[in-house]
């Protein structure tokens, strides 16, 4: 990675200085119980190593989608009891982000002590990247370290403007990991390199089809997605999830991909999502005009299964099927099985946030596959070859 890291940082830069550091606590909640806390768990190294180090933690993160004004729902107050057992140490919670107490609060730690402030989206002029709010959150830290990968993609006050402001701006552990895992995957993979894409819609991912084609050996394609693909070749689709305004470009893709692309041959149909009892598998193009594709069907998970196996870098972002809801996850499980034995194989496996995400930590796979990324957005759009506001914002390495 071409940025500069918190292990760049001198010992002075960091011993009794206060680290702004954002993070990504985004993190699902059932009223006040988080219940996910991979996220959470995900920014201990960065802690850790600025607490080693004798800095003052300060953290800046949001919480779901608040409208600019604070909402009690989205208060980050039960991070803060998660992030302390966590830790082992205790976190101070402050119900302020960008004001004077908050400053104040900030020029009371110790070394080592951690202060987590409120969520940075019930202020306006976040989204909106403002000049003054980057300039009010520049005064809350000595030096800014950015870890929040799964916001990345944001061009937010509190994950990009700040850095303005406040230097040195450096990335954290989790961040660089997700870089280095991603960056490495695009740019030297080891071969065959394949991706898998899942999901409902293509065209969310229609960018990353286009960035990915040029790169990989094979593009494996599942979800309600293939049924847009299904239409383009003329197919029946019952009542199954389509983009008809797509069914052009989708044709497009499959002209100029040839064998690159892979389709599903076999579908997992139902007349509803409710009538699962009723699914049963078909060929393709024998999908009844009463019923939906809700997962890709057992042909195809076994022809999935075979080129994940032998291929040597794997990418996988998205669902089969609709995995929430049996018997339609045989396929995203069948997926997650196959990047596990790849792995045992040798073969570096990184399985793209959200969705998949969920699915491999629904499986009890997720420590059996080199990478799980902790960004869904972030990683698709890095996965597109987009520029990451968030880590573009960051000092660059010497050369
Ligand atoms: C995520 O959950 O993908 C990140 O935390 C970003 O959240 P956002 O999509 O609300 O910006």
């Amino acid at each position: 990675m071409n940025k500069r890291t918190i292990l760049d940082l001198t010992p002075a830069e960091v011993q009794g200085k206060r680290a702004l550091v954002r993070v990504d606590f985004n993190v699902p909640l059932d009223g006040a119980t988080i219940t996910d806390d991979t996220r959470i768990r995900a920014a201990v190294p960065t802690l850790q190593a600025l607490r080693a180090g004798g800095a003052r933690i300060v953290l800046l993160s949001h919480l779901g989608r608040p409208k600019a004004k604070p909402e009690a729902k989205y208060s980050l107050a039960p991070v803060a009891v998660r992030l302390a057992a966590l830790l082992g140490v205790p976190v101070q919670f402050f119900g302020e982000t960008d004001t004077d107490d908050a400053v104040l609060a900030t020029k009371t730690l110790a070394d080592g002590d951690v202060l987590l402030l409120e969520n940075t989206r019930f202020l306006p002029g976040e989204e909106t990247n403002d000049e003054a709010l980057s300039r009010r959150f520049a005064r809350l830290g000595d030096f800014y370290v950015n870890d929040a990968f799964g916001t990345a993609h944001r061009a937010h006050s509190s994950t990009a403007g700040v850095a303005a402001f406040l230097r040195p701006a450096v990335a954290g552990l989790l961040m660089q990991k997700e870089l280095d895992y991603l960056g490495s995957a695009l740019e030297h993979p080891k071969r065959p390199f394949i991706a898998i894409l899942g999901g409902a819609k293509i065209s969310g991912k229609l960018d990353v089809i286009e960035a990915l084609l040029p790169k990989v050996d094979g593009l494996l394609i599942g979800g309600a997605m293939a049924c847009t693909f299904y239409k383009a070749m003329g197919f029946e689709t019952g009542s199954s999830l389509v983009e008809p305004d797509r069914a052009d470009m989708a044709h497009d893709l499959i002209e100029r991909a040839g064998f690159r692309l892979t389709l599903p041959h076999d579908a997992m149909v139902a007349p509803s999502l409710e009538a699962k009892d009723k699914a049963h598998a078909v060929k393709r193009d024998e999908i009844p005009a009463t019923e939906a594709m809700f997962d890709i069907g057992p042909d195809s998970a076994a022809s999935f299964t075979r080129a994940i196996t032998s291929a040597k870098t794997i990418v996988w972002n998205g669902p089969m099927g609709v995995f929430e809801t049996p018997p339609f996850d045989g396929g995203t499980l069948a997926v997650a099985r196959a990047m596990a034995a790849a792995t045992e194989n040798g073969a570096t496996t990184i399985v793209g946030g959200g969705d998949s995400a969920a699915a491999v930590e629904q499986a009890g796979l997720a420590g059996s596959v080199s990478h799980v990324s902790t960004g869904g957005g972030a990683s698709l759009e890095f996965l597109e070859g987009k520029l990451l506001p968030g880590v573009e914002a960051l000092d660059d390495k010497a050369a």
